[in-house]
């Protein structure tokens, strides 16, 4: 959703460069009609897509929400602007989009009842980082918050049967 003058603005370059190419709708038209299945690229080890990518997006969601209590009273984090709850719901988007990351071959587990258990934590990341979206886009700080503790749960649930020790 269009929400500020600089994202019309990103949109009508965007809109500006697909209309100049016309390879771009070839791709995507090979694609639908059944290209080969593409090689995916998955050199980042485990620990490095969780530190480097999921960790780092999901603190782009969490640094945004929340409520600081002190002697001088309530701090907000969550955002004040269009821009600032832009930025939430990209940031909700883009671990929406990483959840599928986790399923890239190699990166599921070989045993099945461990490979059925991994694929629902991170079809359950997917589901509730949607929510997280819909509740930014809505500008809603309760309901948003609320979506960053579901996440968070999943994120621990995953990480109690498959990662051994502390991660904090
Ligand atoms: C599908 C399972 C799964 C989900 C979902 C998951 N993780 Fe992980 N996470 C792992 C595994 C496995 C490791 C251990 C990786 C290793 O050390 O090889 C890990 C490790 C980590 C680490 C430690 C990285 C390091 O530098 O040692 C962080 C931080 C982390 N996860 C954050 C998150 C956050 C935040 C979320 C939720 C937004 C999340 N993870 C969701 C499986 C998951």
């Amino acid at each position: 959703m269009v929400r500020t003058g600089m994202t019309a603005a990103l949109m009508m370059a965007l809109a500006a460069c697909s209309g100049g190419e016309s390879a771009p709708a070839a791709t995507a038209g090979q694609a639908a009609a059944g290209a080969p299945q593409a090689e995916f690229r998955t050199e980042l080890n485990s620990q490095e897509l969780m530190a480097h990518v999921i960790d780092y997006n999901a603190f782009e969601i969490w640094h945004r929400q929340g409520w600081i209590y002190s002697a001088d009273g309530v701090e907000e984090l969550f955002p004040t602007d269009d821009e600032g709850w832009f930025a939430a719901e990209n940031a909700a988007a883009t671990l929406a989009e990483l959840s599928n990351t986790l399923l890239l071959p190699g990166r599921v587990p070989p045993d099945a009842d461990d490979a059925a258990d991994w694929i629902s934590y991170a079809h359950e990341l997917n589901r509730t980082s949607l929510v997280a979206m819909q509740r930014a886009e809505a500008q809603d700080k309760e309901a948003f918050f609320d979506a960053g503790g579901d996440i968070y749960v999943v994120c621990r649930s995953c990480h109690e049967q498959f990662v051994i020790g502390d991660i904090e």
